[in-house]
């Protein structure tokens, strides 16, 4: 049931604080600063074996895959790849059983995915899955998995079936690396409570959903929009302009920021805003030269900034705040303001947000 919220959209965003407590309930041990996820049947020997994940996955679960490598790169040094899954297995993928094909799904149903997971085991690939339907086949058919503790999500556009993953890549990351032995006690212990923080700094972006509402009124009727980030934020561009694009038909592209200068920007003008993700990570300085470069050929600039920046105020016409949040967990709070919205675009516009044009919540067909 909606209860007091318009769409199931809005109530699944505004549950993000629930799922992602739920998602470390039973998994971090904050007294001795350990991750335990049994379903995954990694052991010592297992994770020291690995020499390469590849992550595949469609639509908004490949973006929280390509967080995930930055993730597992950072924290476990362990390569990474990330493959659409109606790609990888038409590309001859060089995979054999010291590869690891994490599949992430939400239905745990794509087929696509599915059909991914199949060539990896043929391959002799390590099988693991991300999952938030219990039972489904990627859960079924896996060596091992970790469910996404969200409940079931009813909304086309997915929301707290994004966050949750990138809190269970975060954690996988952490187990990967301890198990390798490429993480002293002291940081893994840092990487460990850092996460304690994280239902309540979402809960914080939004407390702000009102600050949101006015910005998005003043865009409903935009024709296009470009969404901007870099480094472990540049995911977050991509899922933000998809869930613009994909429940309000607004036209949305996404780009790494400094590929800006490569040709997109000859497309910035008055008519172009610009959404810059810039929160208070490694990529900072560098999206702020984007946004000043932005903002003198265009027109309207909205940031997503950390509370307390000067900087960007001076050169945003509008900034969602994010809460400040250790650099590697930034994209579970970056992308709630761009999911809020989204939402609200769609709402003003008078969409069937739950239910957009085309689109089935459950994609079964290849
Ligand atoms: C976008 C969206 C889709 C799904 C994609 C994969 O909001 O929901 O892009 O993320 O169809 O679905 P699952 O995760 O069920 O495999």
């Amino acid at each position: 049931e909606k209860g007091e919220y318009r769409h199931f959209m809005q109530k699944e965003i505004h549950e993000q604080v629930r799922s992602l407590t739920d998602t470390l309930a039973g998994r971090v041990d904050f007294d001795e600063g350990q991750i335990r996820l049994p379903q995954l049947n990694l052991t010592p020997d297992l994770a020291r074996r690995i020499q390469k994940i590849i992550i595949t996955a469609c639509g908004t679960a490949a973006h929280a895959g390509m967080v995930g490598k930055v993730l597992i790169e950072r924290i476990a040094r362990i390569p990474v790849e990330v493959d659409i899954a109606s790609e990888f297995r038409y590309r001859d993928p060089i995979v054999d059983q010291n590869t690891v094909v994490l599949a992430i799904s939400q239905s745990g149903e794509t087929a696509d995915t599915l059909a991914a997971m199949d060539e990896g085991r043929k391959r002799g690939a390590v099988l693991w899955s991300i999952v938030n339907a219990i039972g489904s086949q990627a859960m079924r058919i896996a060596d091992g998995y970790i469910s996404m503790q969200t409940g079931p999500e009813i909304g086309v556009a997915s929301t707290k079936a994004f966050t949750a993953p990138l809190v269970d890549l975060y954690m996988l990351a952490v187990l990967l690396a301890d198990l390798r032995g490429v993480l002293d006690s002291t940081r893994r212990k840092q990487l460990v409570s850092d996460l304690r923080l994280i239902p309540d700094l979402v809960g914080r972006c939004l407390d702000r959903e009102n600050e949101i509402i006015p910005v998005a009124r003043e865009m409903k009727y935009i024709r296009n929009m470009l969404y901007l980030g870099r480094g472990i934020n540049m995911p977050i561009a991509y899922e933000g302009a998809l869930k613009l694009k994909e429940i309000s038909y607004i036209h949305a592209e996404a780009y790494p920021a400094g590929e800006m200068k490569h040709g997109p920007i000859a497309l910035v003008d008055r008519d172009m805003p610009v959404l810059a993700i810039a929160p208070q990570d490694p990529w900072y300085e560098k999206m702020i030269s984007q946004i000043e470069q932005a903002k003198t050929r265009g027109g309207s600039v909205i940031v997503v900034a950390t509370e307390g920046d000067t900087r960007v105020p001076e050169l945003a016409d509008h900034v969602f705040w994010v809460p400040p949040t250790p650099w590697l967990l930034s994209p579970v709070v970056t992308v709630i303001p761009l999911q809020l919205f989204a939402y609200h675009i769609a709402s003003l516009r008078g969409l069937d947000v739950d239910q957009p044009r085309n689109l089935a919540k459950s994609v079964t067909v290849e």
